[in-house]
């Protein structure tokens, strides 16, 4: 299959929202050191940029995942928690969920009402993108970088079945 790539978001614009986030984070955590929660895979690249940018100190680090699509660029409706993340690390403890992008907000509600039955200290989401058109959950996204149309898009962590992932940028996908 064929696919064509166009450019939605630069490098540059996407290290500026970076860096706006991690300050944002900054500010709120003062006196406090959160663990901080991805959410693979395509969470990765915005994490490891993201908490280089952040001065507050980090007090752990942890990566889940939760499947969605397979392989299809429609959501399946349904999300699965995939291996697990122990109540230790979350109970009493500051967390931030980071993900890429929010689309249908069923992945980051089901992880987020899961996480919540270990009674964190407090529980905020991060998102790179946040694509609302296409809502079916309610998700508050309290730290948020770009907000976009209705779109595909790849590069910067996100696929399209486990390509692109490498790409700098971000770029809307057609399949031609
Ligand atoms: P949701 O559960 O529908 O909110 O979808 C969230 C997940 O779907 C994200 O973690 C992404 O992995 C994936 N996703 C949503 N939109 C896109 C897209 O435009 N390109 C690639 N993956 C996407
Ligand atoms: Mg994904």
């Amino acid at each position: 299959m064929k696919e064509r790539l166009e450019l939605l978001i630069g490098q540059e614009a996407i290290a500026n929202a970076v860096d706006r986030l991690a300050k944002a984070i900054d500010r709120d955590y003062q006196q406090r050191s959160p663990v901080v929660l991805g959410i693979l895979k395509g969470s990765f690249i915005f994490l490891a940029d993201l908490v280089r940018a952040m001065q507050t100190p980090i007090q752990d680090i942890e990566f889940i995942r939760v499947s969605s699509y397979g392989s299809a660029t429609v959501s399946s409706g349904q999300a699965k928690i995939l291996g697990n993340i122990s109540e230790a690390t979350i109970a009493n403890r500051d967390v931030i969920v980071v993900e890429d992008i929010i689309d249908t907000g069923i992945t980051t509600s089901t992880l987020l009402q899961a996480l919540q039955r270990y009674h964190p200290a407090s529980l905020k989401l991060c998102a790179l993108l946040d694509k609302p058109d296409r809502r079916r959950q309610p998700v508050t996204v309290d730290y948020l970088g770009f907000t976009i149309p209705d779109r595909f898009i790849v590069g910067y962590g996100i696929d399209f079945d486990q390509s692109y992932r490498q790409l700098s940028a971000i770029y809307t996908l057609k399949e031609l």
